[in-house]
Parts: structure tokens; sequence; C-alpha cells
């Protein structure tokens, strides 16, 4: 298996093709820097998607009710089929591609997914793993209260819940222990 990091340095791509009417945005998605021209109407999903090729980011219902296409927007948790591409402009974006440090090791959390069955069928997974990870860069050691109240706006169709807390708890507790100093 390839050891290529998956989140190469900085560069930036700008979009070959532009519409009549589209506007120049920068955003920097999981470190990189992209000059793209998006028609105004366009949502900031559907650029990290179809011209991000960032297929991790889900659309489950485009009406802001499920949270599958939860990404990270200046380091919190926002719905990316909530907002235009161009008011993201400037923005720094990290998706579920950004999690794992390389392809052999998963961001603690997907491991705690893992081993807790936090997942199913995975649609819903990319959208919770980045709002816990807001969560769990505000506070290192949520109650399930926390936690409850943090998923609110997430939807999952297949695990009732209780293993994605418990993976949300367990990952805290992963991530609380790397940082303790040996
Ligand atoms: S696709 Fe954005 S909330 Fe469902
Ligand atoms: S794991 Fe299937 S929707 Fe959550």
């Amino acid at each position: 298996m390839s050891s290529e990091p998956l989140n190469p340095g900085p560069v930036t791509v700008a979009s070959s093709s532009r519409a009549p009417g589209a506007a120049t945005i920068h955003l920097t998605v999981n470190g990189r820097a992209h000059e793209l021209a998006v028609e105004p109407r366009r949502l900031l999903v559907e650029v990290i998607r179809d011209d991000l090729d960032l297929t991790g980011t889900k659309v489950g219902c485009d009406t802001s009710q499920c949270g599958a296409c939860t990404v990270l927007v200046d380091g919190r948790a926002v719905k990316s089929c909530t907002l235009l591409a161009v008011q993201a402009d400037g923005s720094e974006i990290r998706t579920v591609e950004s999690l794992a440090p390389d392809r052999e090791t998963l961001h603690p959390l997907q491991q705690a997914f893992v081993e807790h069955h936090g997942l199913q069928c995975g649609f819903c997974t990319p959208g919770m793993l980045m709002t816990a990870l807001d969560l769990l860069e505000r506070d290192p050691d949520p109650s399930d209260e926390t936690i409850k109240l943090a998923l609110d706006g997430n939807l999952c169709r297949c695990t009732g819940y209780q293993p994605i807390i418990e993976s949300i708890r367990a990952a805290a507790e992963a991530i609380r222990d790397a940082d303790r100093p040996a």
C-alpha cells in the first residue's frame, strides 16, 4: 500500500471552466489553496464534491436536515449544503478526507467508530466525524449529554446513536491519553 500522505502541502488549483456570471473565490481545503470560478447559486457542498472531487462529504437531504454534508469552516462544524460557495470565500475548510494522517493510520475518531460500531452503512459517518471533531477540539472530555447536544443536527438511520456516542467518548479518551505527557 502507498504511504503517500493524504494531505500534501499547499498548492493552488485554478478552476479550468468558467461559466458565465461565475465569481472567483479562494478556498483553502484540507491545507490546499484553491482558486475557483463558481456560479453564485452553487452550494459549498457541490463545489467540494464536484469541483474538488472530495466525495467523502455526503448529501443526504440538501435541506439542512441530516448533517451528512458537515465540514469544518474556519474550525466550526457547518452543514455545507446550507452555505453558498461564494459565502465561504476566503475560508479554511476541512473535510473528512483530512482526518487520517496517512493511508495506514486512522484518526482516533475513525478508529473509535470502527471499534465501537459507530457506523453501519456509513452514509452519515463523514458528517458525524466532522461534528465530533469540532466538539472534541472545543471540549476534550464531553459528557454524554454534551455529545448528544452536539449531534443534534446529524441523523443516522442505522445505529440507534448509542454506539456513536460511545465511539466519540472513546475517541475523546484516546486523544487525551495521547496528549498526556509521558
Ligand atoms: S445534505 Fe446537508 S444537511 Fe443533509
Ligand atoms: S450508519 Fe447508516 S445512516 Fe448512520
